[in-house]
C-alpha cells in the first residue's frame, strides 16, 4: 500500500470530520487551568486496529502512560498508571462506575445484573452475591464439581492420547468451565464436554456471538442507529441474545416449579446459586436472569481462556511445565495413578495450598493475557487524577489490564517474559502484588467476586492434567495471538497434543 493509500480509506475522512469537531467543542467548552491527557488518536484508529487492538493500546500505553482517544461525543482515556489505577477503583469510587454509557451498550446480553449496575442496585447485588460465594455449601459443593469435571476432562485428554491425535484444548475448555459454573449456577448438568446435550452448544455459541457483538459497540459509533434499524450486528445481536433469555428462562420456570412442588422437602436443600437466591429473593424471574447469567458469563469465558492461554505458556516453556507437574505429584502424594476420578478427588484443599509454583505460573498467565483486557469506566463528575491530569463529567476512563502487564515501568525489563518466578519469595511461598499493579481481576470495592473459585478450579483442572499427562503444540510454528472480544480468547483455538505420562 503506497504511503498515501490511508487518505482513500472510508475512515479517513470521518476521522478528520470527528477530529475538527471535537476540536471546535473543546475549544469551546475549554476551562481555564487544567491540562489533559495527551491524544494519541481516535476511535477510528481503534476501529482500524480492532484485529490487533491490545497491541495497538499496548503500543500507546508504553508512550504515554495515559492518554486520550477522541470520540464524538466524549473523550476515552486510557490508563497503564497503577495510581491512576488505584484512584479510579478505590480512593474515587463513588466518581467512577458503569454509567449510562456502559449500561446502554451491555444491557441487551446482560440486562440489570451486577455487571451493568451502580449504585444501590449494584450494591445490594454485592451484598447478596458475596454472603453466597463466600459459604461453605457453595464452596464444597463448587469443588466436588470441579473435580468431577477434572476427570471428565482428563478422560476426553486421555482419549486423544491414546489415539495420538491433536485437541483443540480452548474449545474443551470453554465447555469443561460451562459444565462447572452451569452446575454450581442452576444445580443442573449440561455436560457440554462430552457433547450429549444439543442444547448446551447452542447456549454456548449464542454466548460467543453475543460477547463479540457486544463488544463490537465500544466501537461502532452507529451501533445504535443500527439497533432501531435492526440490521448487521445488531440484527444479530437481537437473535443470538434471544436465544440465551430463552434458555436461562426456562430453567428458571422449571426450578420454580420444582421448588413449589417440593415445598420444604429436598429442593429446599440444593446448593446452586439459583436455588440460593430463589429463598433469598423470591421468585421474580427477571431479576433472577440477570444475577445468574451474569455469574455464568463471569464464571465462563475468564476461566476457560486463562486455563487456555496457561496451556499455551506450559507448551511454550515445557520447563515450567514440568516443574509445575514436579510440584502435583509431590502435593498430591501421588505414587501412580489407577483412576483420574481417584487423582481428582487427591487434590484436596491442603495439597492446593501447597501449590505455590503452580499458583504462581497461571497468576504469570493472567498477567500477560488477563482474561479481561481492557475495563471501562464512565466519570461521575470533573476530577482531577493523581499524575495532575484532569477528565471530564461523562468521560470514558479505562484501566488496561493487558497493557499493563507488558510495562517495564511496572515490571521491570524482563516486562514481557513468563516467568512464574517473580511471584515467589526465597522460600518458594506464593506473595500478592498490589492488585493496582496486577489487575487482571479488578481492585477495590468491585474486585472480581469470584477470584478464588476461579483459581480453584483452575488449579484443580490444571493439577489433574498436569499429573496424568505431558503436553505439546500441535503446530510449533503457528501465530498464537488473541481474537478480539470482551474477553481474551485464542483466535481459532489451540491445538494441543498430549502424552501420558
Ligand atoms: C480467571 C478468571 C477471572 C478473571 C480474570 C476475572 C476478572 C474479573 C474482572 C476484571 C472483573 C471486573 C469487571 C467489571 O468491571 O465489571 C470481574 C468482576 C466480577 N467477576 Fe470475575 N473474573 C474471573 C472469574 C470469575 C468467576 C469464576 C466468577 C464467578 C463464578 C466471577 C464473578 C465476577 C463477578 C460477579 C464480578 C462483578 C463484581 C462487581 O461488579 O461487584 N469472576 N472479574
Amino acid at each position: 500500500m503506497s504511503s498515501m493509500a490511508f487518505l482513500s480509506h472510508p475512515y479517513f475522512f470521518a476521522a478528520l470530520t470527528l477530529l475538527v469537531v471535537q476540536f471546535l467543542f473543546r475549544k469551546l467548552s475549554k476551562r481555564d487551568g487544567k491540562r489533559y491527557h495527551p491524544v494519541a488518536g481516535t476511535v477510528f484508529n481503534q476501529m482500524i486496529n480492532f484485529h490487533r487492538l491490545h497491541h495497538y493500546m499496548t503500543h500507546l500505553a508504553a508512550k504515554h502512560r495515559t492518554y486520550r482517544l477522541l470520540n464524538l461525543f466524549r473523550y476515552e482515556v486510557y490508563t497503564a498508571e497503577p495510581s491512576n489505577v488505584e484512584y479510579i477503583l478505590k480512593t474515587n469510587f463513588e466518581n467512577y462506575g458503569k454509567g449510562l454509557y456502559n449500561y446502554q451498550n451491555l444491557k441487551d446480553l446482560l440486562g440489570d445484573g451486577i455487571f451493568t449496575v451502580d449504585g444501590e442496585k449494584w450494591r445490594e447485588q454485592r451484598k447478596i452475591s458475596s454472603h453466597e460465594f463466600s459459604t461453605k455449601m457453595l464452596r464444597d459443593f463448587s469443588v466436588s464439581v470441579f473435580r468431577k469435571n477434572a476427570a471428565k476432562l482428563a478422560d476426553i485428554v486421555s482419549e486423544s492420547a491414546t489415539s495420538n491425535s491433536s485437541l483443540e484444548i480452548q474449545d474443551l475448555f470453554m465447555r469443561s468451565t460451562l459444565d462447572s459454573i452451569f452446575q454450581v449456577a442452576f444445580g443442573t448438568e449440561l455436560d457440554s464436554m462430552c457433547g450429549s446435550s444439543q442444547e448446551g452448544k447452542i447456549f454456548a455459541d449464542a454466548f460467543d456471538a453475543s460477547s463479540a457483538l457486544t463488544l463490537y459497540r465500544y466501537v461502532d459509533v452507529f451501533w445504535k442507529i443500527k439497533k432501531f434499524l435492526n440490521i448487521r450486528s445488531e440484527a444479530k445481536l437481537r437473535k443470538t441474545t434471544k436465544v440465551l433469555d430463552e434458555f436461562v428462562l426456562n430453567l428458571i420456570k422449571n426450578r420454580i416449579q420444582q421448588m413449589q412442588i417440593s415445598r420444604g422437602g429436598s429442593d429446599s436443600k440444593r446448593e446452586d446459586i439459583l436455588s440460593r437466591f430463589l429463598q433469598v429473593k423470591g421468585y421474580d424471574s427477571t431479576y433472577l436472569r440477570d444475577i445468574i447469567l451474569n455469574f455464568v458469563i463471569a464464571g465462563k469465558d475468564t476461566t476457560a481462556a486463562t486455563l487456555s492461554w496457561f496451556m499455551y505458556m506450559l507448551c511454550k516453556y515445557p520447563a515450567v511445565q514440568e516443574k509445575a507437574a514436579e510440584e502435583v505429584k509431590e502435593a498430591t502424594n501421588t505414587k501412580s495413578i489407577s483412576s483420574y476420578t481417584e487423582f481428582a478427588s487427591s487434590v484436596t484443599d491442603e495439597a492446593l495450598e501447597k501449590m505455590n509454583y503452580l499458583h504462581a505460573a497461571i497468576t504469570e498467565t493472567l498477567r500477560l493475557y488477563p482474561a479481561v483486557p481492557v475495563d471501562a469506566k464512565i466519570c461521575f463528575s470533573d476530577d482531577t487524577l493523581p499524575d495532575g491530569y484532569s477528565v471530564n463529567k461523562g468521560d470514558m476512563v479505562s484501566y488496561q489490564p493487558y497493557a499493563m502487564g507488558r510495562m517495564k515501568f511496572i515490571w521491570g525489563d524482563d516486562a514481557e517474559d513468563f516467568r512464574p518466578e517473580r511471584w515467589l519469595d526465597e522460600n518458594g511461598i506464593f506473595k500478592q502484588e498490589s492488585p493496582f499493579k496486577f489487575t487482571a481481576f479488578q481492585a477495590g470495592p468491585r474486585i472480581c467476586l469470584g477470584k478464588e473459585f476461579a483459581y480453584r478450579q483452575m488449579k484443580i483442572f490444571s493439577a489433574v492434567l498436569l499429573g496424568c499427562f505431558r503436553f505439546r503444540l500441535n503446530d510449533e510454528k503457528r501465530n498464537v495471538t488473541y481474537k478480539t472480544m470482551i474477553n481474551l480468547h485464542i483466535d481459532g483455538g489451540l491445538e494441543i497434543k498430549a502424552l501420558h505420562r
